[in-house]
């Protein structure tokens, strides 16, 4: 029975290169788990876009002597051609400037105000004399009123965790002039989140299956009690507010934002299926919905984005998972963009091939605490792991037959008692691999994979068949038949995480269309409306998820490796 799964991954800021963090905390485990569920034969839509709006898109534009228009098209171009060249395979990768998102958007708005949902405040909010500007949240830095931090930020604090009235930060400092702000007085459309939370408190309480970090911080948020919270903002660069004498102000981004996933769904739909298509995603009641984000993005989609979907429609469905990672330092450090201290996924890949990026990333994978990338543990891994265990074995069942075995896949023989032990641990292998990954434990997912990949090797390290065949050919040709069954499934465990190596593989088997369809950038849309996407060909959904035999007689070339061993571990220094 093929199940319908939305894969949804955090849409990034078009300001600024993805850097490994992005990749490692959102984009990859999407990627991984939705070529998992597209292996696994079911219905997978993976969609995000670029986020376009809000101060952080303005204020690129002013360092860069762009319109933020300009300097989303650069970004989002940007972003797509590292997704192709990772294999981020998004059915589609749009952004939050086209006229589909703000006709969403603006739907969602004046429903919610239909609903009651929206009240009018007037509030007083930092203003910057030296830049002109209202401040966004993040761009005041001062003291938490409640635990005396000195680096709070905006209307949260990271080291007590709570959230308080942006105003009442102490000392505030404008991080755009580090001037010290004046509160003006401005009216704001608030969400009224206090209305929903015992229907929130009843939903977030049934979620047994997130992550612990996620129920824990999602809870203490309910607990301290929603507060209604400005989904306006004074400034000129969103999606203006659909009301009457509102024109200069917009949507606040985050509100925005989070509905992407929504239009995007619809955009998918209308431009490359059936127009009601994405509600097999978002209507059906089986549909699942995982949110790829980072821990920072945590309370947006698991109160923000569940408060909105509950206000203006019942019929959608909640998010079912979301997966949310912890950080990723590097050798020790942090990453900071504004200190410029990060690593750009497109200079990764200049040195690296995408596989090896992503397997050790996926080693590494910040799922229960935030974890480091360190060059020489980079190494080890690939080396130890993919050449020697993985790479190897393929490599010297490829050569010895081409030498040995008349460049053909032998046939087998009897099965014997090493054999029939091998294939249990084939089908263990595909059951626990496969829960894992359900349960998107993708590193130990992986791990359980090489597990198996070291039970081929050893197999053969026992049968030696570059011994028996001296004095028994047919016995040497069984067990490197057995091998090549082997090294064909192990493939398929392997190939949500190395999609480029696997296609390889299955050429190797004869089989060059590959297990997973293609993505490509195209412009989609007419006029001002005309943008770059990146998409991934819709595919009849099969489950080859499963052990996968080679055929006898396939004739075998000699290949090149599929790893090259790392020498220099040194990564950041250029
Ligand atoms: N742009 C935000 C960031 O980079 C993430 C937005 S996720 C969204 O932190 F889905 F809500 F858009
Ligand atoms: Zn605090």
């Amino acid at each position: 029975m093929s199940r319908s799964i939305a894969v949804f991954a955090a849409w990034p800021y078009a300001n600024g290169d993805l850097h490994l963090g992005h990749v490692a905390g959102a984009y990859l485990p999407a990627d991984i788990f939705s070529r998992f569920h597209k292996l696994k034969g079911n219905s997978v839509m993976m969609v995000s876009g670029s986020d376009s709006h809000g101060t952080p898109i303005t204020l690129k534009a002013k360092q860069e002597g762009l319109t933020p228009k300009e300097v989303v098209e650069k970004y989002h171009e940007r972003f797509i051609q590292d997704f192709l060249k990772l294999g981020i395979g998004f059915n589609l990768f749009t952004h939050t400037l086209t006229e589909n998102h703000k006709n969403i958007v603006q739907k969602i708005f004046l429903k919610l105000l239909e609903e009651g949902a929206l009240e009018i405040k007037e509030t007083e909010q930092f203003y910057d004399p030296v830049v002109n500007m209202f401040l966004a949240d993040r761009y005041v830095r001062g003291t938490c009123p409640l635990c005396k931090y000195e680096r709070a930020r905006g209307d949260e604090c990271e080291n007590c965790g709570k959230t308080f009235e942006a105003s009442e930060i102490l000392n505030p400092i404008s991080t755009l002039s580090e001037t010290v702000p004046v509160l003006k007085a401005t009216e704001h459309y608030f969400l009224m989140m206090g209305k929903f939370q015992e229907k929130l408190d009843e939903w977030v309480s049934k979620q047994s299956h997130w992550r612990g970090h996620v129920q824990s911080l999602t809870r203490a948020w309910i607990q301290d009690g929603l507060r209604s919270r400005a989904v306006t903002r004074d400034i000129d660069w969103g999606i203006p507010v659909p009301v009457s004498g509102w024109e200069s102000k917009v949507i606040y981004v985050w509100f925005d934002a989070v509905i992407g996933y929504l239009s995007a769904s619809v955009e998918f739909a209308e431009v490359f299926g059936g127009a009601e298509d994405w509600k097999k995603w978002w209507n059906d009641l089986d549909a699942r919905s995982y949110y790829f984000i980072g821990k920072d993005n945590i309370p947006f989609h698991t109160v923000i984005w569940p408060i909105e979907l509950m206000a203006y429609d019942t019929s959608l469905n909640l998010p079912y998972d979301v997966p949310a990672n912890n950080f990723l330092n590097i050798e020790g450090e942090k990453f900071s963009t504004s200190r410029g201290y990060a690593v750009w996924l497109r200079d990764m890949l200049e040195k690296v091939e995408p596989d090896v990026l992503r397997y050790y990333l996926t080693t590494i994978s910040p799922e229960t605490k935030d974890s480091n990338f360190s060059s020489e543990e980079f190494k080890a891994k690939h080396n130890g792991e993919l050449v020697a265990a993985w790479g190897n074995l393929v490599n010297r069942v490829i050569g010895f037959t081409c030498s040995k075995l008349e460049a053909k896949i032998p046939n087998k023989g009897e099965l014997t008692d090493s054999d029939t032990a091998l294939l249990k641990k084939r089908d263990e292998a595909f059951k626990v691999v496969s829960s894992l990954f359900e349960e998107v434990k993708l590193r130990d997912a992986t791990k359980e994979a090489l597990a198996f990949v070291r039970e081929i090797n050893k197999y053969l390290d026992e049968t030696a068949p570059w011994t028996t065949i001296k004095t028994d050919l047919a016995k040497a040709s069984h067990s490197i038949a057995v091998a090549f069954d082997m090294i064909r499934s192990a493939n398929i465990l392997l190939a949500p995480v190395l999609p480029h190596t696997a296609d390889k593989v299955e050429a190797i088997f004869g089989n060059t269309n590959g297990l997973f369809p293609k993505s490509y950038s195209t412009s989609v849309g007419e006029g001002l409306d005309k943008h770059l996407v990146l998409k991934t060909e819709d595919l009849e959904p099969e489950d080859v998820f499963l052990p996968r035999d080679a055929v006898s007689g396939t004739p075998i070339e000699k290949t090149t490796p599929l790893f090259k061993l790392i020498e220099e571990a040194n990564f950041f220094t250029s």
